[in-house]
C-alpha cells in the first residue's frame, strides 16, 4: 500500500483502446465500450480506496464526433446506463461528480443524466470523479480566452491584468468546477503515446504514463502498479 504523502492528488486517464478490444474479442465496437465502461467501474473504486482525491477519465472528445452515429448514440447510451446503475452507489460512497466539457451539447437524455449526477453529488466531498465529455483542449483554451476578452471589452480586467492565474481560473478546471488542480499523472491506455488534446494547459508539468493494456484489459492491480512506480519519480517542476 502507497503512503498517502506520495500519492498523485490527481490522476487523469485516457481510455483508448476499446475499438481494438472490440476487434480481438470479434465483439461489436459498441461491445468494446460497454467493456471499457466496466473497467471505469472499477478504477473508480480502485482510486478511492487508495485515497486519490482527484480522477479524471476522457469519455468523448470534441474530435469523437466524427464516428459512426451508431457509435456516438451507443456511447452516449451507455453513460445514461452508468448513470442509472451507479448513481446510487457513487452517492453512498461520497463521490463527487464534475464534467468537464460542453456537456450541454450532447443528445438529450445523456444530458439530463449528466444533471442529475451533478446534482445528486454535488454536496459531497469525497473522490472527485471528473468526466471530460464533449471535450477538447483547444476548445476549452479558445472559450476561456473569449471570456477574459468580454471582461477585458466591458473594461471589468486591463489586458497586463491576464496572468497564468486569470487564463487557469476560465478553464474547465478553475471556477467553474471549485479548482481541481493539475493532473499529476496522467496514463494512457491501448499503447498510443499522445496526449490527444486533452488538459494541455493542466498538463504541463504532469508526469505521463503509458501502458500496451487496452482499456477495457486495464485492471485496478495494473493501475495501483503505475501509481506505485509514480511515487518513485523525482518531480522538479524546471527547479533543480
Ligand atoms: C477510446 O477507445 C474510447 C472512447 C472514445 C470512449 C470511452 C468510453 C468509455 C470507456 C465508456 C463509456 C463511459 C462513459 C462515462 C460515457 P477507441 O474507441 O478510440 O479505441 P480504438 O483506438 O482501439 O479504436
Amino acid at each position: 500500500m502507497t503512503e498517502k504523502k506520495l500519492l498523485p492528488q490527481h490522476v487523469a486517464v485516457i481510455m483508448d483502446g476499446n475499438g481494438r478490444w472490440a476487434q480481438k474479442n470479434k465483439v461489436s465496437r459498441l461491445s468494446g465500450h460497454n467493456a471499457g465502461m466496466l473497467a471505469m467501474k472499477e478504477i473508480i473504486k480502485k482510486a478511492d480506496i487508495m485515497g486519490i482525491k482527484y480522477l479524471t477519465v476522457y469519455a468523448f472528445s470534441t474530435e469523437n464526433w466524427k464516428r459512426s452515429a451508431e457509435e456516438v448514440g451507443g456511447i452516449f447510451g451507455l453513460l445514461v446506463k452508468y448513470v442509472a446503475s451507479e448513481l446510487a452507489e457513487l452517492n453512498e460512497n461520497n463521490v463527487k461528480v464534475s464534467v468537464l466539457g460542453d456537456w450541454r451539447a450532447v443528445p438529450g437524455a445523456a444530458a439530463d443524466s449528466i444533471e442529475k449526477a451533478l446534482k445528486t453529488t454535488a454536496n459531497n466531498d469525497g473522490l472527485r470523479f471528473n468526466i471530460a465529455l464533449n471535450y477538447g483542449s483547444r476548445q476549452e483554451i479558445t472559450r476561456a480566452v473569449r471570456k477574459i476578452s468580454s471582461l477585458v471589452s466591458e473594461g471589468c480586467m486591463m489586458p497586463d491584468e491576464i496572468s497564468e492565474e486569470t487564463i487557469s481560473r476560465f478553464l474547465y478546471t478553475g471556477e467553474e468546477n471549485e479548482y481541481i488542480p493539475d493532473p499529476d499523472l496522467i496514463i494512457r491506455t491501448s499503447g498510443e503515446e499522445r496526449i490527444s488534446n486533452f488538459l494541455l494547459w493542466q498538463c504541463a508539468y504532469s508526469e505521463l504514463a503509458f501502458t500496451d493494456s487496452l482499456w477495457p484489459d486495464f485492471t485496478p492491480d495494473e493501475f495501483e502498479s503505475i501509481v506505485e512506480e509514480y511515487t518513485g519519480r523525482s518531480r522538479r517542476f524546471g527547479g533543480r
